[in-house]
């Protein structure tokens, strides 16, 4: 089996029962992707399958042979930063930085799903477009924990990046 990863097709596992999670790290040197809890509680593990984004401690890579991954070494462009990451740094969206590869990739998913036009919890009106509000955002990113508190700066950011004025 193989896996595509942020754009380079690498080897799946010696060991089918290996977590993607293991597999970046472990095996293909890929320590952005952080592990935190390992057991799908806290979202540092969060990458992009598709375009969509998971937990990849929860998951085996043999589940993924032939999918397209991003981690958060695949984000920025040679020496430009995502615009997502240049967001995190302005609106003071980290301290440890621990939580934040996650964070970034759970946001970029985040905002395909938002829209979309995918409701969450929080939405009133299902049948209507999904707002960016502080409210949806914290609702959506619930899944991503950051124990140094900096959720604020990271709702601030992810607004900066992909709300327009219009939908904010
Ligand atoms: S390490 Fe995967 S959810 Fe915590
Ligand atoms: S920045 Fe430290 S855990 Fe989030």
């Amino acid at each position: 089996m193989s896996l595509i990863v942020n754009g380079k097709q690498v080897h799946g596992p010696a060991d089918p029962r290996v977590s993607l999670l293991d597999h970046l790290r472990e095996d293909l040197h890929l320590t952005g992707t952080k592990k935190g809890c390992n057991q799908g509680a806290c979202g540092a593990c969060t990458v992009l399958v598709d375009g969509e984004r998971i937990l990849s401690c929860l998951a085996l890579a043999v589940q993924y042979d032939g999918r397209a991954i991003t981690t958060i070494e695949g984000l920025a462009g040679g020496d430009a930063l995502h615009p997502l990451q240049a967001a995190f740094v302005e609106h003071d969206g980290f301290q440890c930085g621990y939580c934040t590869p996650g964070q970034i990739c759970s946001a970029i998913g985040m905002a395909s799903e938002l829209e979309r036009g995918v409701p969450s919890h929080v939405s009133a009106d299902l049948a209507a477009d999904a707002q960016w509000t502080r409210e949806e955002i914290q609702e959506r990113m619930s899944g991503n924990l950051c124990r140094c508190g900096a959720h604020n700066g990271i709702v601030d950011a992810i607004r900066a990046t992909f709300a327009t004025e219009a939908s904010a």
